[in-house]
């Protein structure tokens, strides 16, 4: 295995053309030019039933979300592309996190514990879907996640992109350098390589 700090990068969306997966995208080059072995998955790949807990009871975890959590148990640190809907997160993220925090009796959230985590949203909107990132990172917080406290948020994100899917904006492309460049310190300072 490379010494590189391992990255799982991945959008609250699974809409086909979503704007927080041009940002998870984006996130994903910066992040594989600054050092990071990087994993960009796609939501829409992982397909889970609506958490329930009896459903756990009978059946466990579905094999899309053991393979979802799977893959946030063997990466260091995560950066997440957020969507706001309606001032908080989509519940396809709280649904993939919810599956992916029950884990072994013997290692409770260990595919959270000690990892470091860049938060990202993109909206239509002015705010950038800020207020989605407020939540994420009181969730990820309370689940002993390190936040790193900068995020980017990308207002007006139909406008943001190009066709490449890159972010138009200068300044918006050296923010994101700037984040997925600390999260890549933070990770191999803090995170456990196992
Ligand atoms: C939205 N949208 C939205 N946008 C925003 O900035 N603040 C909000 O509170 C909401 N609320 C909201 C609720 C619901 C149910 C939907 C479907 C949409 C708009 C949202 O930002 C837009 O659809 C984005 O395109 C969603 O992100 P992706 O899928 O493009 O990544």
């Amino acid at each position: 295995m490379s010494d590189k700090p391992r990255i799982l990068i991945f959008a609250g969306s699974t809409r086909k053309d979503s704007y927080n997966k041009r940002l998870a995208k984006a996130a994903a080059a910066a992040s594989q030019a600054a050092g990071a072995e990087v994993t960009l998955i796609d939501l829409a790949d992982f397909p889970m039933p609506l958490y329930d807990q009896d459903l756990e009871a009978q059946s466990g975890l579905s094999e899309h979300a053991r393979r979802f959590q799977d893959l946030m148990r063997s990466h260091q640190g995560f950066a997440i592309a957020s969507p706001e809907y309606n001032s908080s997160i989509t519940g396809v993220l709280k649904n993939a996190l919810d599956w992916a925090s029950r884990s072994r009796p013997e290692e409770p959230l260990v595919a959270f514990r000690g990892k470091i985590a860049a938060l990202l949203s993109a909206s239509p909107g002015n705010l950038g879907g800020l207020r989605s990132l407020v939540t994420l990172r009181s969730i990820l917080s309370n689940i002993g996640v390190f936040v790193l406290p900068d995020q980017l948020a990308i207002p007006r994100a139909h406008e943001a992109f190009n066709e490449t899917h890159a972010l138009k904006d200068a300044k918006q492309q050296a923010a994101l350098e700037r984040l997925t460049r600390q999260l890549i310190e933070v990770t191999t300072r803090l995170a456990p390589t196992s």
